[in-house]
């Protein structure tokens, strides 16, 4: 396939650095074309690594020029060091303690991969996780090697007035002559280089203090581009809101004087969390209730929580490996998502992660892509910052919290924090210090770091009415990934309830009479049974509530019991689970009939009146109701059917029960759109946000109805909307089908919102995801609209991402136009992105799930993408893995 394979990286295979960094100094005279970079390295021999002494020194680095090396101020002759594509080697260095003094020249304007220093929009700035500071200078690109670092900037004053680096400000001021001038910082907390930063530019901002819990004053500032300092007020108030959860829940205080994020256009990524300096893609901060939806203003909250709670679950503590990555990002992901539990609703926050774990995670588990939250070896890193590692690392930290109890959990957390603070640590240490607070022994849960797949949890209830005893019964079903065929069964913290007739919780008793507590079954064989005693009639089991692990359930529940479980279950994320499993039987179902050309069955109209009778609650809050009326995805349906997949019926179908549910509910529906109307100024706070999506839900099945009056309102939630979140959602609506306003909506919008780069993406997303024929023509037209541009990534994911992500039905169509549109694409992107032509290409990741004639075309276009010459690593693992089937 390829004449120079890439190297693969295996876990096994980690030693201890042979050297280490104690200190950095580094000095840049920033140019676009031509930066010049200064590093002085504090090196001495790791008295903890196998390595002989006098062993060479191997730093690594790419892209660069070197302008020099020099030991203890001595320059080295070309003879005592030898550099290739991505080494710098010198064979002998002195075995005491050194300096090591390296110049490089770097090309920021060129670089257009977004990873080491380059601009965006004339910003200069830096990526370095994973491994981006070896584009910067020689260096040992490893998150092992901890130093502290110094950094002077100095930049052209008109170009780059505003100078920023890692931790402290020390020092700036003007040069003597000229117009440069300079800037210097200090960060005293030792650091791996994947955590360094720069900035550089003329950038506005937002400032604000925030005073920890033992009364030190945080300088806190948000930078952003000139006139849009007003939409940085609501990162501002996340960031100060994350520094006061993570002091009251985890104990947590910042530890440096200053806190600046910075806002960039140009990111590979949502957000980077560089020690004291955290540098964001600008969709995850700027928000204005004109041009960001309500969920944008979620994601930001959460983003900028997340990145903030890496500065002790990443930074002070962080990886010794890349192998180890959850370790920072499952455990970070957890915390972020009960930041958000604890600040908008809980259950609704719950739902939306279940939905996201599903529909991505699932998805990756059940393919070619399949890997362990701590996978075992990569050829990319880059490709490892996945579903995966990230959401179902988060619930495998979930599960720990789950197991131990909420009181030893956080014991555990903080004996992590005392034992490892300052070092780059591992699963191991993880998992031992819950084991040391709890005294419990977690070697058997372990197994889910190293084990890829989604258990499949076959359940079944038996009830003894004379002995007043009900019995259920589990099965763990452990389906083979690549590579992993046999596997051992998991230690499964399953959430249980019995539901008695009257709608009443029965009291959880074991046989011998004790009570179970928060009714949590440990499951660890691969197959068990639980008796309850003194159950008085026959229950109804509501399993697995909270979702309290990620796993696939079989139960074989009635209509009937799922509609039981709507209505009464306490669980309040269980009776969303009935619904949606509901919701998914039925429009399996009707995928069935479609393909056999049959009318549909009953039970369609059997689940909506039930999801009319469990909405119409209104004990329910606004957030969690919209949940209730979110038909399952088109992909959702995709990933359960499972095989031979025709996303054409599936789309069929979808309509059909949305529309369906639309006339069956419409007097509901048009009481829910009419009440739920805002009144007053938009606030972003979760409960009117809830208003306007359970608004915006029901405005989706009443237009799926399709008549007259349903046209004119959606035309009217559009042209009069008087907020992002109202005008995106209609205009998504409005584009994905006939509308008479369509062409019309989609202009309007293009003209008011031309100028505003992040908003004109919905505009680009909205065509994307058009489902019917003429959308890959149009889609191609628009690569070549003047605001579109292929080394933008938010551009590709507006464009591209939504095309293959969410275009179920044309990313799909038989033919493989558009396969062979999204390759193409690809293959472009990879000339100077790999990282983001990789996740592009990862759309592909389910093909080997679909009917034959769709398979063969994305098979074909996979081999195009395979025998293409030179490719990257990043693209060359995923296009081998997902034809290695
Ligand atoms: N650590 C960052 C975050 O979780 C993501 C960085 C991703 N970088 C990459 N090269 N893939 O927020
Ligand atoms: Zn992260």
């Amino acid at each position: 396939m390829k004449p120079d394979t890439p190297r693969t990286h295996r876990l096994k295979d980690y030693r201890p650095p042979a050297y280490l960094v104690d200190h950095v100094d580094l000095d840049f005279a920033l140019d676009p074309t031509r930066t010049e970079v200064r590093a002085a390295l504090k090196i001495r021999r790791n008295p903890a690594a196998d390595a002989p002494a006098g062993k060479a020194l191997i730093l690594d680095g790419e892209q660069l020029e070197l302008g020099g090396v020099a030991i203890d101020g001595k320059p080295l002759s070309p003879g005592d060091y030898a550099v290739d594509d991505k080494t710098l080697t010198i064979p002998k260095v002195p075995a005491k303690p050194f300096t090591l003094s390296l110049t490089t020249f770097i090309n920021p304007e060129e670089n257009k991969a977004l990873q080491g220093l380059y601009r965006s929009r004339g910003v200069f700035c830096t990526q370095c996780e994973a491994e981006g500071f070896r584009r910067i200078t020689y260096f040992p690109d490893r998150p092992d090697v901890l130093s502290t670092y110094t950094c002077r900037i100095e930049a052209d004053t008109a170009l780059a007035p505003i100078l920023l680096g890692n931790g402290n400000p020390v020092e700036r001021g003007k040069l003597a002559r000229g117009t440069r001038h300079f800037a210097v910082w200090h960060d005293p907390h030792p650091k791996p280089c994947y955590l360094f930063a720069l900035v550089g530019g003329d950038l506005a901002h937002v400032a604000s203090t925030f005073k920890t819990m033992s009364g030190r004053k945080v300088d806190l500032k948000v930078y952003v581009e000139h006139g849009k300092e007003a939409r940085a007020a609501w990162a501002m108030d996340s960031l100060k809101r994350s520094m006061r959860w993570d002091e009251r829940r985890f104990g947590r205080e910042y530890d440096l004087d200053v806190f600046n994020i910075v806002a960039v256009s140009d990111f590979n990524m949502g957000a980077m969390e560089n020690k004291g300096l955290n540098i964001f893609n600008d969709r995850l901060i700027l928000a204005s209730p004109e041009t960001a939806t309500d969920a944008n203003f979620e994601s930001i909250e959460s983003v900028v929580a997340h990145e903030y709670f890496h500065n002790w679950t990443g930074n002070r503590i962080t990886c010794r490996d890349w192998f180890q990555l959850c370790l920072k990002e499952g455990l970070t992901v957890y915390r972020d998502q009960e930041f958000s539990a604890d600040e908008r609703s809980a259950t609704v926050q719950r739902i939306l992660d279940v939905r996201l774990l599903r529909s991505t995670q699932f998805t990756e588990d059940a393919g070619p892509l399949a890997h362990p939250v701590r996978p075992e070896a990569f050829i990319e890193i880059n490709n490892f910052y996945t579903p995966t590692v990230y959401e179902k690392g988060a619930e495998l930290v979930r599960m720990i919290e789950t197991i131990l109890g909420r009181e030893d959990f956080r014991r555990g957390m903080d004996l992590y924090f005392e034992r490892h603070d300052g070092e780059a640590a591992t699963i191991e240490d993880f998992l031992k210090s819950f084991e040391d607070a709890s005294g419990r022994d977690l070697s058997h849960f372990k197994l889910w770091y190293g084990q890829a797949g989604t258990p499949e949890l076959v359940c079944s209830l038996a009830y003894d009415k004379a002995k007043k005893q009900a019995e259920l019964k589990f099965e763990q079903v452990l389906p083979p990934t690549p590579g992993e065929s046999k596997k051992k069964p998991l230690h499964i913290p399953v959430r249980v309830g019995l539901i008695g007739a009257n709608g009443q919780e029965i009291a959880l008793k074991r046989e011998t009479g004790e009570a179970i507590e928060d009714g949590v079954l440990h499951l660890t064989k691969r197959t068990q049974t639980f008796r309850f005693s003194d159950v008085p009639s026959s229950p109804v089991p509501s399993i697995l509530r909270g979702f309290s692990a990620p796993v696939n359930v079989t139960f074989n529940l009635s209509d009937r019991e799922l509609e039981f479980l709507m209505a009464h279950d306490s669980d309040l994320f269980n009776r969303w689970q009935a619904a949606n499993t509901y919701a998914t039987r039925t429009l399996v179902d009707m995928v069935k009939s479609l393909r056999k050309g049959e009318k549909p069955n009953g039970r369609a109209s059997g689940f909506v009146k039930a999801l009319g009778i469990a909405v119409g609650l209104d004990d329910h809050e606004a957030a969690y109701r919209a949940e209730l009326l979110k038909l399952p995805s088109q992909a959702d349906i995709a990933r359960v059917i499972g095989r031979n997949v025709d996303p054409g019926l599936i789309f069929r179908a979808h309509r059909q029960l949305a529309k369906l549910t639309g006339t069956t509910l419409g007097s509901l529906l048009e009481g829910l759109y009419d009440e739920a109307k805002p009144s007053g100024s938009f606030s972003p706070d979760a409960k009117s946000a809830g208003q306007r999506a359970l608004r915006n839900a029901a405005l989706t099945l009443l237009t799926a109805r399709g008549t007259a009056a349903d046209e004119a309102r959606l035309a009217n939630h559009f042209f009069k909307a008087g907020n992002m979140t109202d005008e995106q959602h209609a205009l998504m609506l409005l584009a994905a089908g006939s509308h008479p306003a369509r062409e019309k909506a989609l202009a309007r919008f293009h003209d008011r919102w031309k100028d505003d780069h992040l908003v004109i993406d919905f505009w680009f997303a909205a065509q994307a995801q058009y489902p019917q024929r003429p959308a890959i023509a149009q889609i191609k037209a628009l690569t070549r609209h003047p605001l579109f541009s292929l080394t933008a990534p938010n551009k590709v994911r507006a464009l591209v991402g939504t095309f293959a992500m969410q275009n179920q039905v044309q990313f799909h169509r038989p033919d493989g136009a558009g396969y062979d549109f999204v390759a193409k694409q690809v293959l472009a992107i990879d000339r100077f992105n790999p990282s983001i032509a990789a996740r592009m290409l990862v759309a592909f990741r389910s093909w080997h799930t679909l009917e034959a004639e769709r398979r063969a075309a994305a098979k074909t276009a996979l081999q195009g993408v395979a025998k293409t010459p030179n490719l990257s690593a990043d693209v060359y693992e995923i296009v081998s893995k997902m034809l290695d089937q």
